[in-house]
Formats: structure tokens, sequence, C-alpha cells
């Protein structure tokens, strides 16, 4: 099967580097579909270009958060680009292959893609270095999950991290009205509820939940300011640089 890797991404400093990595991570799994979606009204040719080059299958998407929601305390990161992605996997009817949420700047051992290839309905894994206890994990009792082990539990029926589960695809394709909501901290939650999973049905990975294969890693933000390039130029229509 497929592997769908999803990955939202945004414009800013970081942003190049962050993808070279996780490309370079990427150029080693067989059989990986990369989703890209960018947080950003116009397609970054530099973006595309940068992403060809990897020799991966990939579809760079724009996908901008509606700006509603980038005015509120805590913003829905990333909720744009993942329905962008989901739309496009609706669009092209895809129900075969396995479906994976990889934040741009997070942290992949290789060995997670041969646990979730392998995907019946959902799967789930520990994320390393998640809140305040530094991992976020299901709890395995005789090979099932019972419990799940996290820092923010906040009344959530999964308590879990965007980058510690998969999804069938020919599972999802049962519920069309599958979706992922704009509200911050409940997005996990919220999808797999949308996809009716019981938890008497989730596959425990990675030796029954007790190694890390993905961590929730992230890059220190400077507050050197960001030169501010004109979309023509991002889009490739002019080819001069204004600062
Ligand atoms: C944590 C979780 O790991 C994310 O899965 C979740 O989406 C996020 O919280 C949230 O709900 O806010 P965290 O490291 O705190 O992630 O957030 P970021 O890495 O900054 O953002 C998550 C993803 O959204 C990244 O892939 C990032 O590139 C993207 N993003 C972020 C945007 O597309 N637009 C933004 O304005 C900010
Ligand atoms: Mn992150």
């Amino acid at each position: 099967p497929t592997i769908y890797f999803v990955t939202p991404t945004y414009p800013r400093r970081e942003q190049i580097a962050e993808l070279t990595r996780l490309g370079q991570t990427l150029m080693h799994v067989q059989n990986l579909f990369w989703i890209v979606a960018d947080d950003s009204d116009i397609c970054n040719k530099r973006l595309d270009k940068l992403l060809d080059n990897f020799g991966i299958p990939y579809i760079l998407l724009s996908s901008p958060m509606p700006s509603i929601y980038r005015s509120q305390k805590t913003i829905p990161r990333g909720v744009s680009n993942r329905r962008a992605a989901l739309a496009w996997i609706k669009y092209n009817n895809i129900k075969e292959g396995v479906l994976y949420f990889g934040d741009d700047d997070n942290t992949f051992d290789l060995r997670l893609f041969s646990e979730i290839r392998y995907t019946q309905r959902v799967s789930m894994f520990p994320v390393g270095l998640i809140g305040d206890y530094s991992i976020s994990s299901p709890i395995v009792e005789n090979g099932k999950v019972v419990a799940f082990f996290d820092s923010w539990p906040a009344k959530r029926k999964f308590p879990v991290d965007m980058a510690g589960f998969a999804v069938n695809l020919n599972y999802m394709a049962k519920f069309p009205n599958s979706t992922m909501p704009f509200k911050a901290g409940y997005e996990e939650d919220a999808f797999l509820k949308s996809i009716e999973l019981k938890i008497n049905e989730i596959e425990p990975k990675a030796k029954d939940c007790t190694e890390v294969y993905v961590w929730h890693t992230q890059t220190t933000k400077t507050k050197a300011p960001m030169i501010k390039i004109s979309n023509d130029v991002l889009s490739g229509s002019k080819t001069n640089m204004h600062a």
C-alpha cells in the first residue's frame, strides 16, 4: 500500500530548511506519495522546485487559512492545509493506501513507515517530546489499547497527537462526511470521531506502543525580520526582487 504523507507547511524563514530535512527523510521511503499543503494563497514556485528535486511523487497544494481564524487567540495551525489534503484525496477518489499527518517540523524514524503501512483501520503509536510528560501514547494491555497517556486530556475521547496515528483510506472512505474542524487542540479528536473510530478497534504499533518512532520537534524561532518578498516573485511571474 502507498503511504499518503500529508504535510502542512507555511511561509516563514525556516520553511525551506524544515522541508529539506523532511524531504531527505522521505527519500528513503518506498511507495510514498507526499501531499504538501502550503498555508499561502499562491503556489510558491521555489517550493515546487525544491519538492521536485527530491524525486518523490508529490502534489503541492495552496491552502491558506481563512483570515477569520488567523486573528483568534489560539489559531488552528495546519487545519486548512489538512482539510485541503483530505479534499484532494476525496476528489481523486483514492480509496487504497494509508493516510498519515506529518508536520514539516517533526522528526521521523524510518521504522515508522513499515509500522503504519499495513494499517487496517486506524493504527496508533507513541509520539516523543509532547507536552508536560514528554510523551503521548496509547496504553496497551494484552495487545489492545485500553487508555491514553497524555498530559492534556481535555475531556477528549482520543487524547492523541496528530503525528500519533495513521488511517486506512478504504476505511476512511466509508465516512464521506469525515472532516477536521478549525478547533485548535481538538482537531485529532474530532477527526477520529468523524470516522467513527472505536477504542477497541485501534491497532497499536511500535511494539505495543513501547517504542518511539516520531518526535514532536520544534525549531527555535528568532525575532529576526523576514524579508517580505512579493507574491509575484514567489509565484514566478516576475524575475526581479524589490525589497
Ligand atoms: C501541535 C501539533 O503537533 C499539530 O499537529 C497541531 O496542528 C498544532 O499543535 C496545533 O493544533 O496548533 P505545533 O508544533 O505546536 O503542533 O505547531 P506547528 O508545528 O507550528 O504547526 C503545525 C503544522 O501546521 C505544521 O506543519 C506547520 O507548518 C503548519 N502551520 C503552522 C501552518 O500551516 N500555518 C501556520 O500559521 C502555522
Ligand atoms: Mn510542530
